[in-house]
């Protein structure tokens, strides 16, 4: 059965941008282009064409704005609405419908990924049918994050949430391949002390069965997150800096539908168009060229 696509888009970003002040954070620009385009841009590379976009319901009207139906880039786009941001693992009972017993891979709206070979890792992760994959990440401040805790032979033991002292410097990023059980799973998992109904735990039924994967993502990856002013410039920064060096764009839905065969040249022409005056239309243009 095909995977599908589910990108999280809920929540306030509360330590960026409360949503009393206006928009949804994942709509603010990383460098020039929309937060949001980055995530999707990895679930098409995982060759996702059916997604489900969830967000709150203020938000909604807005991505679907920036969004449209997925025709632009050959793809369809499902829209969930999360009431309150009770937790990630919510998404899979919000998304029961739409997956429809359906394998999955979720996204979380504010993770950006960057790497050679990251098709391949996407691949590999798709290729899984039962149980879950999911992506450890050495990072400097891992109390921050989900932590994936080792035993000697380098087997998880535990995935904790935002411990107090981390088991190792490895991160569990935003993304999630988890098979067709995932809503079922997921209605066995318990509001945790904060009420949320945490990834983390969804995650430790897999663990404990012994099908979940815990790929790391070398020190050529980029994960970055962009939780904080802070993050947030150092993600532009980054995007500018590699762009302006290669000519070639991070996060570019558009390229990727082309390079995917799911539009063709005709169109792509329309959306450089579209984007006429940006850099990101002239990053079209130049893949045009090509
Ligand atoms: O970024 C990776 C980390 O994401 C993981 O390592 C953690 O295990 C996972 O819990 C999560 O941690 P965060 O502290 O980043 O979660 P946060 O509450 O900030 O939510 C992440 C994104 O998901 C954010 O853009 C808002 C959105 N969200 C969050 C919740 C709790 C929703 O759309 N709905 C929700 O219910």
């Amino acid at each position: 059965m095909n995977r599908k696509g589910i990108l999280l888009a809920g929540g306030t970003g509360s330590r960026l941008w409360p949503i009393t002040l206006g928009t949804s954070k994942q709509l603010l620009p990383i460098y020039d282009k929309p937060m949001v385009y980055y995530p999707i841009s990895v679930l098409m590379l995982a060759g996702l064409r059916e997604i489900a976009i969830i967000t709150t319901p203020e938000d909604q009207s807005q991505f679907q704005r920036l969004l449209g139906d997925g025709s632009q880039w050959g793809i369809s786009f499902t829209w969930i609405i999360q009431e309150k941001p009770e937790g990630l693992a919510q998404a899979y009972l919000l998304a029961r419908d739409f997956l429809a017993g359906a394998p999955s891979a979720m996204v979380l709206g504010d993770n950006i990924f960057f790497g050679h070979g990251l098709p391949e890792i996407l691949a590999r992760a798709d290729a899984q049918d039962t149980g879950g994959s999911v992506f450890g990440y050495h990072v400097a401040d891992p109390e921050r994050y989900g932590v994936a805790a080792f035993d000697a032979d380098g087997r998880v033991t535990s995935i904790v949430e935002k411990p107090k002292v981390a088991p190792s410097s490895f991160a569990i990023t935003g993304l999630y391949f988890l098979d067709g059980r995932a809503p079922e799973l997921a209605a066995s998992v318990k509001p945790s002390a904060r009420g949320e109904l945490e990834i983390v735990d969804l995650l430790e039924r897999y663990r404990a069965e012994g099908t979940l994967q815990v790929e790391r993502m070398g020190r050529g990856f980029a994960w970055l997150d962009t939780g904080t002013p802070g993050s947030l410039l150092d993600a532009g920064n980054f995007v500018r800096t590699l762009q302006d060096r290669q000519g070639m764009q991070v996060g570019s839905p558009d390229e990727i539908a082309f390079r995917q065969g799911w539009i063709d040249r005709a169109r792509l022409a329309e959306r450089a168009k579209v984007f006429a005056k940006s850099s990101y239309g002239a990053s079209l243009e130049a893949v045009l060229k090509e």
